[in-house]
């Protein structure tokens, strides 16, 4: 019998596993947030969160998941009287568009079918009309498994809407996929720790670009807690606006330095190589979902080609194994299904984790 105090391994695209040595940083003794050691904790970690994404410009954490920072991009950085083009690829995209349209700011929706991605070419069509002050893109859809080009994306903004501010949901992508802010010169980016960072759910990281920032002064109503003018103001003395998620932070403080030895560019071919192995995989037993020139180094989203019944499958493995991966979301489920392979996950884990499915479907 399973329940929460004995819960199963997560190969679920987010939480993911978190192993021991991340738990005990979240059982420190706490600290005031106003006194110089949580200065000192907060300060190292945005130091370190600027190097994994190569920033000199501003990095936020946020006592919230990433859902927040949907909303407080459009809320400081786009006016009543602006329009966003939405890019939309996937059940994530499809939700910041609602998230946009709840903050009462208009948008045109980009959108192909799920599975697809978002290319430089459509969203430079779309911007030629010059109605747009805003995009949103999501890096790696974590319903479809895909990852956008958003290198190419980047290129093709810098050099024709340099004036046209760039949001980026990088939920799923953080930490597993290469992200280098100031280059890509993006305006806003975020994920939650509970994706590759492979922290517990609790805190998101938000890297804001200078020019997001002045912009924001001069929008009116942002709101209290996901301010970045009021976030500013207090990450000048290493501090957040509110109360924040200390425990967490410890634990990204430790995560950082854990990735900042490693090297970024070993922690992303670990997940390339994961990633590889989980698609030989599905090669042989299933069919990937998306176009597999844009399947994510960080999830796969695996098309139920045998008609297995994915919610079986997944009780039995959790019953044997006390371990879980994920169906598919929304209108995939049963569809489809999703395996984690970013964070602290191995390719052990996941040699595992595919025999136990083997084992079930035959
Ligand atoms: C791509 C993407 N964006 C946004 C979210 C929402 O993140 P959170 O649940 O941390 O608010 C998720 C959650 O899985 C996601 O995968």
């Amino acid at each position: 019998m399973t329940d929460w105090k004995n819960p199963p391994r997560l190969f679920i695209p987010g939480p993911v596993k978190v192993n021991e040595d991340v738990l005990q940083q979240l059982a420190r003794p706490t600290l005031g947030h106003r006194g110089k050691e949580y200065s000192q904790l907060h300060g190292e970690t945005v130091d370190m969160l600027k190097k994994v994404f190569f920033t000199e410009q501003n990095v936020f954490l946020s006592t919230s998941s990433a859902s927040g920072i949907w909303e407080a991009a459009i809320r400081n950085c786009v006016g009543l009287d602006e329009k966003v083009l939405c890019t939309m690829c996937g059940a994530f995209s499809d939700k910041w568009a609602d998230v946009i349209r709840s903050c009462g700011r208009e948008l045109d929706e980009l959108k192909v079918e799920w599975g697809q991605a978002i290319t430089a070419d459509m969203i430079d069509e779309k911007l030629s009309s010059g109605e747009y002050s805003a995009v949103t893109l999501v890096y790696n859809e974590t319903s479809t498994g895909l990852t956008n080009r958003v290198y190419e994306i980047s290129e093709m903004m810098k050099e024709k809407y340099p004036e046209v501010l760039v949001f980026v949901d990088s939920v799923s992508a953080m930490v597993g996929l290469p992200l280098h802010f100031d280059k890509l010169a993006w305006d806003v980016t975020f994920a939650s720790v509970q994706k590759a960072f492979a922290i517990p759910p609790g805190l998101a990281v938000a890297l804001v670009s200078d020019r997001a920032l002045a912009k924001g002064k001069e929008i009116p109503n942002r709101g209290y807690y996901f301010d970045f003018q009021l976030w500013a103001k207090s990450a000048a003395k290493s501090q957040t606006l509110a109360t924040p998620n200390v425990p967490h932070i410890m634990a990204l403080h430790y995560q950082c330095e854990k990735l900042l030895s490693e090297g970024m560019e070993n922690v992303w071919a670990r997940h390339k190589k994961m990633a590889e192995f989980v698609r030989l995989w599905v090669g042989e037993k299933f069919a990937l979902f998306c176009d597999e020139h844009y399947a994510s180094d960080t999830l796969t989203t695996v098309k139920n080609t045998r008609g297995i019944n994915v919610a079986e499958t997944i009780k039995a493995i959790q019953e044997k194994h006390n371990t879980i991966f994920g169906n598919g979301y929304g209108k995939l489920k049963e569809k489809t299904f999703r395996i984690a392979h970013m964070g602290d996950i191995t390719l052990d884990d996941l040699k595992e984790l595919l025999g136990w499915i083997d084992e079930e479907i035959g």
